[in-house]
């Protein structure tokens, strides 16, 4: 069984990724906490009412929200507030976020704002939360047509993790989270996880069923978990090691921005298949850079494809130039786009939009 993580921020630990086998198991990790406020993706309620039932009558409400980019408002952030004003929620309340990244975002976000800041715990329910979003304390909203535009960085007080919830994620779902954890040990492959990894990933697309691996997804999720939290720990605010974590990100916002305008494939890509294609168009950057090992592309193709990941964008490099420059993460007009050089080894170039297509239409 893996061990518990701890995330340090300056020089204190600030929050804790706790691994179970069981939702029930979570049962610990919510005692000591007079007043719980659960918010749940809609589509969680049986996971919710689950963890409502640990808490007994600590717990003060369950209240459901849409899941959705539509949804991952400040309006929603705005319900979630009145609701725990309603029902006079105080600085000793924990908000207990049950979902996928989404959720955790917009309840996060909800608790930072909320009688400046009340303490807030996750319980992710999606595999792409479990390795990502729910470690690291970035919470917010999407604001007109930019992504997480609106947010605070703050840490979570835990986060438990489970294999428990992913055994009925749909497929699509499934693999959407396998990106993010495939990202993170491209960007540290400790102890060879993105080879064990895509092995594992490569079985289950060929019948191996996620109940029977449960113990081996759970172990590589938490190793993910842990490379994640050591970053955070040594960036939390992402001034420079942080932003190795965006691998693959800059071009995934853009293909998901133009998957979502409606011009291409249906259905759009997630933001896992979107970002299975960012990396790949970061390996081929590296590459026209000088930078990748011989065969990164190639062997990464294989690995995707072999997972049930797209391995090709669907979209020119000119139409997804114009979302790229509304990057919020673009400084003077630059980006700093993360490239890989082979598993383990990533680095940063700062790039104008222009010169980063220029290479990649070279190659
Ligand atoms: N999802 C990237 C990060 O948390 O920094």
């Amino acid at each position: 069984m893996s061990k518990e993580i701890e995330i340090t921020v300056d020089g204190k630990v600030r929050s804790r990724i706790f691994p179970g086998r069981t939702l029930a198991e979570a049962a610990p990790h919510l005692e000591g906490y007079p007043e719980i406020f659960i918010v749940h993706d809609v589509n969680a309620a049986q996971y919710a009412e689950s963890l409502a039932s640990l808490a007994g009558d600590r717990v003060r409400g369950l209240l459901p929200v849409e899941a959705t980019e539509e949804e991952k408002t400040f309006g929603t952030v705005l319900r979630i507030d009145r609701w725990l004003m309603d029902r006079s929620a105080d600085r000793q309340a924990l908000l207990l976020a049950v979902g996928g990244g989404i959720t955790t975002d917009m309840a996060g976000f909800a608790a930072c704002i909320y009688k400046r800041g009340i303490r807030f715990a996750f319980v992710p329910t999606t595999l792409l939360s479990q390795v990502d979003a729910a470690i690291g304390g970035k919470t917010g909203v999407n604001f007109d047509a930019y992504k997480n535009m609106l947010g605070v960085i703050r840490q979570p007080e835990f986060t438990y993790i489970c294999p428990e919830v992913l055994e009925t994620l749909p497929q699509r779902d499934f693999l959407s989270g396998a990106a993010e954890l495939l990202k993170t040990f491209l960007i540290e492959d400790r102890k060879g996880c993105y080879e064990t990894s895509a092995a594992l990933l490569k079985s289950l697309r060929e019948g191996a069923s996620r109940k029977e691996y449960a113990a081996e997804i759970q172990t590589l999720v938490m190793e993910a978990a842990a490379i994640k939290a050591g970053i955070v720990s040594r960036d939390p605010y992402e001034a420079g090691e942080r932003r190795f974590l965006n691998l693959g990100h800059t071009f995934a916002h853009a293909i998901e921005h133009e998957g979502n305008s409606g011009t291409g494939p249906v259905p759009a890509p997630t933001h896992g298949e979107a970002v299975a294609m960012g990396i790949l168009l970061a390996a081929r950057l590296s590459e026209s850079l000088g930078k990748a090992r011989p065969g990164l592309v190639s062997r990464l193709r294989k690995d995707f494809t072999e997972a049930g990941l797209p391995a090709r964008c669907p979209f020119s490099l000119e139409s997804l130039a114009e979302a790229m420059e509304r990057d919020k993460k673009a400084e003077d007009g630059r980006i700093h786009f993360v490239i890989l050089r082979e598993p383990g080894a990533v680095e940063t170039v700062s790039l104008t939009v222009a010169e980063a297509i220029q290479l990649l239409e070279y190659k």
